[in-house]
């Protein structure tokens, strides 16, 4: 077995704290991963870090993170504006990085951070890992069976009513297409491939919010209806806010010529799937084979590609697709023009997905 990846946190809020140290601990009783330092800018973090996560090292400076000798991997679980700088200079110091959406928040940042990705010795892994889930999997080797058809429409939802802390999420360079629409944006390019045109609707719902128990003025769109444009008469939407207070229904529809996939739950979260197939002439109800699947789990996936060699399914060319498509969006909404989107990169092939009771088998009761 390999020495356990020596992981450095950047970033110690609510993400870092809850999903990913949970995910974290997992692995750390494994032996797969050592979590060997953390760095705040808020310095009364420390002892938190310290005594109740059991990080023996913390730093209120980035640097110290990236260029330590003792680090193999760092995850950017910073702010959003804060996460090309980051996540480039961990990859300069020859770490391998998790960074966590949007890889940045302007596109020359982004295409900086993808290019000295290119040669850098570590892996480049970008959040959403929507990808990775086995519902994901699931509904990707339909669509390449064939099953559903020639996919004609796709409609993608994910929103809520707003996080109350953190108020760089209303401002510029946050807001719900780079939190939350990014998920959506990353499931239809994940399986359906490049986006080649956009256009949008956005607008500020909310004028002010009360977050971290103060009142302040939204600066970011806050509510979004973006357009797709896959090519050959295929039409996407993704639907997103931080204006939903709750919903109902599938998080993604996929419309083909001889059938309909449905989406359960959340892409972040599936559960489920649902199939019609006209040849069949009912609906297949696919419930979840991995219930506990973490929206975290590109931690997992970049242990493992360390341990293997294997080249990472979440790509930064895709990452930087979606960027591309978030920001046209944006644009598209502020002057009504429908923007033409030049990057490409190659959707992720998976290994057929495993049979239910091979799942079954490989189930770990110490996860439950
Ligand atoms: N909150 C969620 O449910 C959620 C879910 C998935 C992904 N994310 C993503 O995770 C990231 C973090 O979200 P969050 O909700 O934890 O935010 P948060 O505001 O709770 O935490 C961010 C932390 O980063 C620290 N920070 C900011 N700049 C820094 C710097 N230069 N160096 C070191 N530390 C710095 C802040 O002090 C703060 O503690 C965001 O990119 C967000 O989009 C959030």
């Amino acid at each position: 077995m390999s020495n356990p990846l020596r992981v450095g946190f950047v970033g110690c809020g609510s993400v870092m704290s809850g999903p990913y140290m949970s995910l974290a601990r997992q692995l750390r009783e494994r032996g797969r991963i050592e979590t060997v330092a953390a760095c705040d800018v808020v310095g009364s973090k420390e002892s938190f870090v310290r005594d109740e996560l059991g990080i023996p090292k913390f730093s209120t400076s980035y640097e110290d993170v990236v260029t330590s000798p003792d680090v193999d991997a760092v995850l950017v679980l910073t702010s959003m504006p804060e996460h090309g700088k980051i996540a480039r200079a961990a990859l300069e110091n020859g770490k391998h990085v998790l960074v966590e959406k949007p890889m940045a928040t302007t596109l020359a940042e982004a295409a900086e951070l993808l290019e000295f990705s290119k040669s850098a010795p570590g892996h480049l892994i970008c959040a959403p890992h929507v990808v990775l889930s086995p519902t994901f999997q699931a509904i990707d080797a339909h669509l390449k069976r064939g099953d559903v058809g020639r996919p004609h429409l796709a409609r993608a939802r994910y929103g809520w009513s707003g996080p109350w802390w953190g108020q760089w999420f209303y401002k510029s360079g946050g807001g719900p297409l780079f939190d939350l629409g990014v998920y959506n944006v990353t499931s239809l390019t994940g399986w359906f491939g490049p986006v080649r045109r956009v256009t949008a609707m956005a607008g500020i719902a909310n004028a002010t919010r009360v977050v971290d128990g103060e009142e302040m003025k939204v600066e970011a769109e806050d509510n979004f209806q973006i357009l797709l444009d896959f090519g050959n008469a295929f039409f996407g939407s993704v639907t997103t806010g931080f204006t939903m207070q709750q919903y109902r229904g599938p998080a993604i529809e996929l419309y083909g010529s001889d059938g309909t996939i449905q989406m359960m739950g959340d892409d972040w979260a599936p559960a489920g799937y649902e199939l019609w197939q006209n040849s069949v002439g009912a609906w297949q109800i696919h419930a979840d084979r991995d219930p506990r699947w973490p929206w975290t789990d590109g931690l997992q996936h970049l242990v493992e590609c360390v341990e293997t060699g294997r080249s990472p399914l979440v790509t930064a060319e895709h990452a930087f697709h979606v960027l591309e498509v978030m920001l046209a969006a944006i644009d598209a909404a502020r002057d009504g023009q429908t923007r033409t989107i030049t990057s490409t990169f190659t959707p992720p092939s998976f290994a057929a997905p495993e049979s239910e009771e091979a799942a079954h088998l490989r189930h770990d009761p110490s996860r439950d």
